[in-house]
């Protein structure tokens, strides 16, 4: 099954694709994650991209494509997630195409739906794991033990750049210009699942669960 998690930045969307990851052996393909990789290896393109993304702007559409066409060449497990792709129709084209190419369909689109202050909560006490990637809030989710990640015993807790209140703003505007498009692309494909991302961690997955079957 491959599905895509839809949603304003703090949704959700990753904490969730993890969910899916351990319960059912999904490959989560983030091309957040991928494109903050790109930064900290030091190639070309992710310093190209780095500027973009601390000002809470989209990168272009053929960088990110690139990153998925690659990914899809590879293993797909228990099925893709797609987290924080496609944001753009044209990007949502060319899934439907790369997805072709490579003989796979898409299964579902969950849009998670989180009020914009709700959203501004979670993205200011966010923090993860720099090892392996967990992610932690200091309210909802903060780990057993200060500075120590549960997942793997770490202590390399980071916070992203981007998550301050004027690159947020600058994000909201752009999914609402740019992705929120998409769920109106989704209905009309009959693929969209609508949840109510407002719940605790566990009630959200347990919806996504539903709705996934
Ligand atoms: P990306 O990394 O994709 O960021 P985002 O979409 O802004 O989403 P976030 O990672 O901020 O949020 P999330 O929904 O994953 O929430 P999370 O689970 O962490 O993209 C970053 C940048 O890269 C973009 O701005 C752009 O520049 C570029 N980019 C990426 N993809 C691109 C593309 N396709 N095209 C062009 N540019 C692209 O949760 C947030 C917090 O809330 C956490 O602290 C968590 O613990 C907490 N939390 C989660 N769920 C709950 C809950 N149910 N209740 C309470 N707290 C919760």
């Amino acid at each position: 099954m491959n599905i895509i998690l839809l949603g304003p930045p703090g949704a959700g969307k990753g904490t969730q694709a993890r969910r899916l990851v351990d319960e059912r052996n999904m490959i989560q393909l983030s091309t957040g994650d991928m494109l903050r990789e790109a930064h900290t290896s030091g190639t070309e393109m992710g310093k190209v991209v780095a500027e973009i993304m601390g000002a809470g702007k989209l990168v272009t559409d053929e960088i990110v494509i690139g990153l998925i066409d690659e990914k899809l060449r590879g293993e797909n497990g228990g099925g893709f997630i797609f987290d924080g792709f496609p944001r753009t129709l044209a990007q949502a084209d060319s899934l439907a195409e790369l997805l072709e190419k490579h003989g796979q369909t898409l299964d579902a689109v969950v849009e998670m739906r989180v009020d914009d202050e709700a959203l501004v909560a979670r993205i200011t006490g966010r923090f993860t794991c720099g090892n392996c990637g967990e992610v932690y809030h200091k309210v909802t989710k903060p780990s057993k033990v200060e500075g120590t990640c549960d997942v793997c015993g770490q202590q390399q807790m980071k916070f992203r750049t981007d998550d301050n209140e004027e690159s947020l703003r600058t994000r909201l505007m752009e999914y609402y210009k740019k992705t929120s498009p998409l769920i109106g692309y989704y209905y009309a494909k009959a693929l969209l699942k609508p949840v109510n991302g407002l719940g605790e961690i566990e009630e959200v997955a347990a919806e996504i669960s539903t709705v996934l079957g």
